[in-house]
């Protein structure tokens, strides 16, 4: 069985297909980095009209690449939220345009789920799972009891993890995306030089809150000598704000591993996924956090925690062996969240 996965939600428009047993036939990606760079972040209209100009050709080259003909799937899946809304239409309907035609199910799929089920997909993950979803658009923390069924433990109160690194990054000038440019340049840097918060360490529950982080980084590079900073001092902040990063994440970590050890005593991974989770300094503290509650640490390689069509082809595959497929009439949702019972927050996500 192969599923052919279109993900359409943010600045990248993929497209692949993959065999029911997880083999991945293809994966066509195009990013939008360079349309967004002169604006410090993604514009949402740009993206729209950047996916729907580009599509149907990374459909066509996913498709020819996997060497087989639309014929031959057993269904499509695309992403239909949460996300910027213009492109997950885009997606979305492309997706329903190809089921429709070559009579094939639909799979409306949740990005987040998609995120959620990759550790499945690279390492073949039994449920119940601790799951820390970390990425530019979402901050949350699940246990993942089975395909559709996610608790939320924890969320964060403001800004996602990936946004506070963009953020911080923008900040110091080092571009967008922030992540991997700040743990670039904390290499080279001090991480104990500025002594930055902690937010939430040590309270009680499972939330993350980065905003006063960024408040710090910002202060911080205000009371430096005016005019461009230094690449030593650009360094020891990136350095100083990445540590305090990956500590209050592990913090909120522990808490949320002793809850879902307490609750779900056959489970034994923590799986890592989102953008932020390419990030090697949190990996390395995770998997520490991981083995005091006697969990392994799961992160998926990289290329499959930042946003992309190989997880939407399967968390529709791992739908559609359940015999779970959507109507043609499936409205793409700019929110979505993976637990019904969450608080209707904006920041949700
Ligand atoms: O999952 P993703 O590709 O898109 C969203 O769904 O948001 O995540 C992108 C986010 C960006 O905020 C980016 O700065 C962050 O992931 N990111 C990183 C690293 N690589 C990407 N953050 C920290 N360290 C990294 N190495
Ligand atoms: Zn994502």
């Amino acid at each position: 069985m192969f599923v052919l996965g279109i993900e359409t939600s943010c600045d990248e428009t993929a497209a692949a297909v993959v065999e029911g047993d997880g083999r991945v036939l293809s994966h066509a990606v195009l990013s939008q980095i360079a349309e967004h760079l002169p604006y410090g972040g993604i514009v949402p209209e740009i993206a729209a009209r950047a996916h729907l100009a580009n599509l149907d050709r990374l459909v066509a080259r996913a498709m020819a690449d996997a060497g087989i003909g639309f014929s031959d799937l057993g269904g499509v899946a695309a992403t239909a939220g949460p996300g910027l809304i213009g492109g997950v239409i885009v997606g979305l309907m492309t997706a329903k345009a190809i089921a429709a035609v070559h009579k094939i199910p639909l799979m409306a799929v949740n990005h987040l789920e998609g995120h959620a089920l990759t550790a499945r997909l690279t390492d073949k993950v039994a449920f119940p799972y601790l799951l820390l979803l970390i990425s530019g658009g979402h901050c949350q923390i699940l246990a993942a009891e089975g395909v559709g069924r996610y608790r939320r433990l924890g969320t964060t109160l403001d800004d996602a993890a990936g946004e506070a690194f963009d953020k911080a990054a923008k900040m110091l000038g080092l571009g967008y995306p922030g992540g991997p440019a700040i743990a670039r340049a904390a290499l080279s840097g001090d991480p104990k030089r500025f002594a930055f918060p902690r937010p939430l360490k040590g309270r009680p529950g499972c939330d993350f809150s980065f905003s006063g982080l960024k408040t710090a980084v910002r202060l911080a590079a205000e009371s430096l000598p005016p005019g461009p900073l230094a690449e030593k001092d650009i360094a020891d902040i990136a350095a100083s704000f990445q540590a305090a990063m990956v500590d209050a994440i592990a913090d909120r970590v522990a808490r949320a591993a002793e809850i879902f050890c307490r609750d779900y005593p056959g489970g034994e991974a923590l799986v890592v996924a989102g953008g932020v989770a390419a990030n090697a300094a949190l990996r390395a503290r995770l998997v520490q956090t991981a083995t005091k509650s006697h969990l392994s640490l799961i992160a998926p390689p990289p290329a499959l925690c930042t946003d992309n069509a190989i997880m939407i082809a399967w968390a529709g595959i791992e739908r559609l062996k359940l015999g779970l497929s959507d109507s043609l009439d499936f409205k793409a949702r700019p929110r979505w969240p993976l637990d019904p019972t969450a608080p209707k927050a904006a920041n949700a996500r």
